[in-house]
């Protein structure tokens, strides 16, 4: 293994190679990326500024500070996977104790190894970090094995961070047995404990899929289990601190530290129910573009995704991607939130979602959750896609929740029955593809839901063109459950809907087929709290809807 160590460690061809392409991104990350960089300039990286240090030894991380207090309080974070790299991430909190370090630049060390005793060593790299980035760390770690586990962890003067364990996509050719997710979204801090990341952690997952809502910026009274540090965030610092609040959380850390995250992100990132560039109190955009790009910027410091804002344009920030599971399966992370057309029919006082009836403007072709570039890049890989199970992640619920009413059926304008043409169109590009196996995987609305999609929701004479799990979420408090039983009522295409409590769904898939296990407990989620499984829903390959497992 020393020979491989020798051979793994950077030469200064590296060096150059790594400081003139900061993220170490190879020409087939970069390939994967090229569309999309082609249709906007939204993709630079953040993480340029971000220097890997020519020259630097271990010797020099060693010789960094001799901290008062563990700067490695918030853990490490692994994500974005692909067959030869992930991105492995932390970031120095550093204490009042040791504030005399907080002004100069840092230089950390990250190692990874081949096994869990951290006895064989793969690579590793030194970057430097600083203030201007709230001493966080981004580290494309590449040239690894397709379909295997690596460990890693960091090193700055005289402390080393917790061990954590990834996980590379298989090939992208090679036949796979079966792709195992652990499907998660909404985690209020003050609503509930983190029980479900608790046994996620234990559990063997190839990654963990979040859907949006990792932070919450607001507060209800009514239900808190434990308190936000601060108000609502508005600034870059309020956004960081918030951030560092939920990485505090012990099995929220262990759940990171435990295998890759694949994410997206939803509203409360930012703010409840923003559409592009416009919040619920109709700011000013330019005012509110502001903000986001503040948030948008303390999203990225914490998270494992290899782009952070466009430096030209820091309020854009792509998140959308795709990613392979060898022949088994195409996944594709949407953004529902960035690019949207902003809410149809809205009330002029108060902005955001809300339910109407005989709202024509949501006929609207013009109108998009995904905005079009979004789209033009989404629908034709989606219809080329030769993968056996085609997955749609996204942040919220796809099939519809209306209700009838005297005049009319009512629809939520936040979701997806907010973009009735949208979701068709994108429903149609799998018909006229004649895909089968696609399954959509959602988050957002606090419940778990298993649904049929048809181009036309809830009419047995269009046919079922794709299926959608909805999984509940970590904490966040969900709907009553009468209302809940009236949207049942009126949509036979959701074949369950609970809301009651919290968990993740764990996604088995397989060539012949999907099984979703949902895992659950009462509201709220207790410290102590065990989860149980509340439903399983399989879908078999080649046979559309979902049935009862
Ligand atoms: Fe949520």
């Amino acid at each position: 293994m020393a020979r491989r160590w020798m051979e793994a460690r950077m030469s200064d061809a590296d060096f150059l190679n790594t400081t003139n392409n900061p993220h170490g991104l190879t020409r087939r990350d970069w390939g994967r990326r090229a569309l999309a960089l082609a249709l906007a300039s939204w993709s630079l990286p953040m993480a340029q500024a971000q220097m890997s240090v020519q020259g630097a030894s271990s010797a020099d991380a060693a010789k960094g500070p001799r901290w008062q207090t563990d700067p490695f309080g918030l853990g490490v974070a692994s994500g974005q996977p692909l067959p030869d790299s992930v991105v492995l991430w932390t970031r120095l909190l550093i204490a009042e104790a040791d504030a005399a370090h907080k002004a100069q630049p840092q230089t950390v060390l990250c190692e990874v190894f081949a096994d869990e005793a951290l006895r064989q060593p793969v690579r590793q790299w030194w970057v430097q970090t600083d203030a201007s980035r709230a001493h966080s760390v981004h580290v494309i770690a590449s040239g690894l094995q397709a379909g295997r586990s690596y460990w890693y962890r960091f090193v700055s003067g005289s402390a080393t961070s917790p061990v954590g364990r990834t996980r590379t996509c298989p090939g992208d050719n090679d036949k796979v047995a079966q792709l195992r997710i652990a499907q998660t979204s909404c985690q209020h801090f003050e609503q509930g404990y983190y029980v479900a990341h608790r046994e996620i952690a234990k559990r063997d997952v190839d990654f963990v899929l979040f859907l949006g809502d990792y932070i919450y910026e607001s507060s209800n009274p009514r239900y808190m289990v434990r308190k936000h540090i601060g108000g609502v965030p508005q600034t870059l610092d309020e956004y960081r601190q918030r951030h560092a609040q939920y990485k505090g959380d012990a099995d929220l850390q262990a759940c990171h530290a435990a295998h890759p995250w694949v994410m997206t992100w939803d509203d409360h990132e930012v703010v409840n129910d923003y559409a592009n560039d416009q919040d619920m109190k109709y700011t000013d955009p330019q005012v509110f573009l502001r903000r986001r790009a503040a948030a948008y910027r303390a999203y990225f410091e914490h998270m494992p995704v290899r782009l952070g804002p466009d430096p030209a344009q820091p309020h854009q920030m792509r998140i959308h991607d795709q990613m392979r599971w060898g022949q088994l399966a195409d996944i594709w992370t949407l953004d529902c939130r960035q690019y949207r057309s902003h809410h149809a029919c809205p009330d002029p006082n108060r902005g955001g979602g809300r339910v109407v009836v005989g709202c024509t403007e949501l006929r609207d072709a013009e109108r998009s959750m995904l905005g079009s570039a979004q789209e033009q890049w989404l629908y034709p890989s989606l219809a080329q896609s030769t993968r056996r199970w085609k997955l749609v992640a996204q942040s919220t619920q796809m099939s519809s929740s209306g209700i009838a009413t005297p005049q009319g059926r009512s629809s939520f304008t936040d979701g997806w029955d907010g973009y009735p043409v949208a979701r068709e169109r994108f429903l149609n590009t799998i018909a006229q593809a004649q895909l089968k196996d696609v399954l959509v995987l959602g988050g957002d609305v606090h419940m778990n839901v298993a649904a049929n999609l048809r181009v036309r929701p809830n009419d047995d004479k269009s046919p079922i063109v794709a299926s959608e799990i909805v999984t509940t979420s970590i904490s966040s408090r969900g709907m009553s459950e009468t209302l809940l039983a009236h949207i049942r009522d009126n949509n036979p295409d959701i074949v369950h809907a609970r809301s009651d409590e919290r968990g993740y769904t764990f996604v088995q898939v397989q060539p012949s087929g999907v099984l979703a296990q949902m895992r659950t407990t009462p509201h709220p989620a207790m410290e102590g709290s065990r989860l149980q499984t509340q439903a399983q829903w399989a879908l078999a390959s080649g046979v559309p809807g979902l049935v009862k497992a």
